[in-house]
């Protein structure tokens, strides 16, 4: 290898490999189980996202290839599971989450035979190896601690000619939130988000090849803050790696006019990062 070619590659590896992260998934499931009821209803922004997720899956008849097992990572109240199902009309499809809550919810809300639910952590999937045509997942994935292991465990159970798209949140993601926040304390008020070329990193290191990526801002617009928090407790993606603790009056208030500051003609704004990855493993 060249000096120029090790120095090109040198900048698209991130400057220190990112350590896994200390995330408490009980803590996490248990936040996504509490917002089952209400999620599809509150799930605007997620539902927008999603479908452009879906839009990069393959549809029955259309590909020459059959697709018979699919596996959605992450899959909450199983809606886009069963979108997934009506569209790729495959044989076996799966819907995966760390939530028992979600799940019982998913399960209510369809009896497809083809369907079943599976409580399991994204970083340790229990498949066989090279079972699965096609990983679709929305918004799960920066929940995860460990991107080597999730894109490993992606790796070991597609089959070859497989592949897998993914939707996950970037740096950047509620960043009126955080730098309101940031008027208030010095404390993590919002989950951490990975940059891409992080998880690029680990995608290649799990030797799955990268077919494309999209990034853009999903942004949200609320009447006033308690509206914004809705938006995010209520799917039950509040939770944080800090432990902020409680919020007295004072800082509530001294939150509140930060975040005014950004107000626009819509509203209170809410942006989400978003990263869209193709991966396939040839
Ligand atoms: C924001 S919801 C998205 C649900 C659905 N995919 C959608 O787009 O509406 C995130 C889901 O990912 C699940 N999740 C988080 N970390 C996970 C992990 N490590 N393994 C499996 N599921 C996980 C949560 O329990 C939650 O149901």
């Amino acid at each position: 290898m060249n000096t120029m070619t090790a120095l090109a590659e040198m900048q698209t590896v991130p400057q220190s490999a990112e350590q896994p992260r200390q995330r408490d998934k009980r803590k996490i499931a248990d936040a996504f189980s509490k917002a089952a009821g209400q999620y599809d209803q509150l799930a605007e922004a997620q539902k927008r996202i999603a479908q452009k997720v879906l839009e990069l899956c393959p549809t029955a008849g259309s590909d020459e290839s059959e697709i018979e097992s699919v596996l959605d990572i992450g899959c909450g109240t199983g809606y886009w599971t069963r979108r997934l199902r009506d569209q790729t009309q495959a044989r076996w499809v799966t819907g995966l989450d760390l939530a028992e809550g979600m799940l019982r919810f998913a399960d209510e809300q369809s009896d497809n035979q083809h369907i079943q639910w599976l409580c399991a952590d994204a970083e340790q999937l229990p498949l066989p190896a090279e079972s699965l045509d096609l990983v679709f997942s929305s918004l799960a994935i920066q929940w995860c601690n460990d991107y080597h292991a999730l894109f490993s465990s992606i790796a070991r159970t597609l089959k070859l000619g497989g592949e897998a798209h993914i939707a996950t949140l970037l740096p950047g993601t509620l960043c009126e939130l955080e730098q309101s926040w940031a008027k208030v304390d010095k404390k993590t008020h919002i989950n951490r988000f990975t940059d891409e070329q992080t998880l690029i990193h680990a995608i290649r290191q799990a030797g799955l090849t990268l077919s494309a990526t999209d990034q853009y801002c999903e942004r949200m617009f609320y009447p006033d803050l308690r509206a914004v928090f809705d938006s995010i407790k209520g799917v039950g993606a509040h939770y944080s790696e800090g432990d902020a603790g409680l919020t007295g009056r004072h800082s509530l208030l001294t939150l509140k006019q930060a975040y005014e500051t950004m107000r626009r003609s819509e509203g209170l704004p809410v942006s989400y990062q978003v990263l869209i990855l193709s991966l396939r493993k040839l």
